[in-house]
């Protein structure tokens, strides 16, 4: 079957990194979006959640989605690493940068601190397991008596650096992968890469950098 021989060639793991890649970074700035309405009011962000809960079965398709997306992402990393050591055994005597980027050099250990990211941020803002005080449809004020933890603030900051370096450079890896643009060695002259990049990071820190600085209350 073609589509078990592209899955088991190294293009075809790029193929599902790079689409499954695409499908949570679509997914990011749409919640990302979302998540900025908490700046009008808890009345607002809150409504935006119910409809969301409402929606019944298309959140459950979500969900189903972004699991079988992050499984996929994740699988095609893991198989990609061992092939790329399992090519090069010994490690280099003298490792010398030529055009790579800090942010595809962290892709990996970045990939692992944001699977670790969403584990604890599921257990934070959808089940509450770990949150202070969670109140079931009240996101404004899980969002703001979770941030007021500020060991928890600064873990969400760092793991939005992360997430901007992985964006940044699995975007641009994405679109190389499937075709969409042609090799430039100059990291800057990535422009979506880099606006998808600093615009979801950003726009995701703003909200515990805000209730750390007492601006969402
Ligand atoms: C500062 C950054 C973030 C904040 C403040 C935030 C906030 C929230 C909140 C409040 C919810 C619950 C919404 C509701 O129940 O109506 C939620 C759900 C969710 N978040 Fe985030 N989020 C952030 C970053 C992220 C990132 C980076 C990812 C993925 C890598 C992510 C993935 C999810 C997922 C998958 C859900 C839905 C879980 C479910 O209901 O099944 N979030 N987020």
């Amino acid at each position: 079957m073609w589509w078990l021989s592209l899955y088991r060639s190294t293009i075809g793991k790029k193929v599902i990194m790079a689409v499954t890649g695409l499908v949570m970074a679509g997914f990011l700035v749409l919640h990302m979006a979302g998540n900025l309405q908490a700046f009008d009011g808890p009345a607002r962000i809150n409504g935006y959640s119910a409809f969301l809960h409402g929606t019944g079965e298309l959140l459950w398709l979500v969900r189903v989605v972004l699991l079988v997306a992050v499984a996929l992402h994740i699988d095609a990393a893991i198989q990609l690493t061992r092939i790329a050591r399992a090519a090069r055994p010994q490690d280099y005597a003298e490792r010398r940068v030529q055009v790579s980027t800090i942010a595809s050099r962290s892709l990996r250990w970045g990939g692992v601190v944001l699977a670790v990211f969403i584990v604890f941020h599921i257990l934070h803002m959808t089940t509450g397991t770990v949150h202070p005080s969670f109140t079931p449809g009240d996101v404004y004020h899980n969002l703001v008596a979770g941030f007021r933890v500020w060991p928890v603030a600064v873990f969400y900051l760092v793991a939005m650096a992360a997430l901007g370096l992985h964006l940044y450079h699995g975007v641009w890896s994405s679109a190389r992968t499937l075709g969409i643009v042609h090799p430039n060695p100059q990291p800057l002259h990535r422009p979506v890469a880099v606006v998808v990049a600093v615009v979801v990071a950003a726009g995701f820190a703003l909200i515990p950098i805000a209730v750390l600085a007492g601006w969402l209350r």
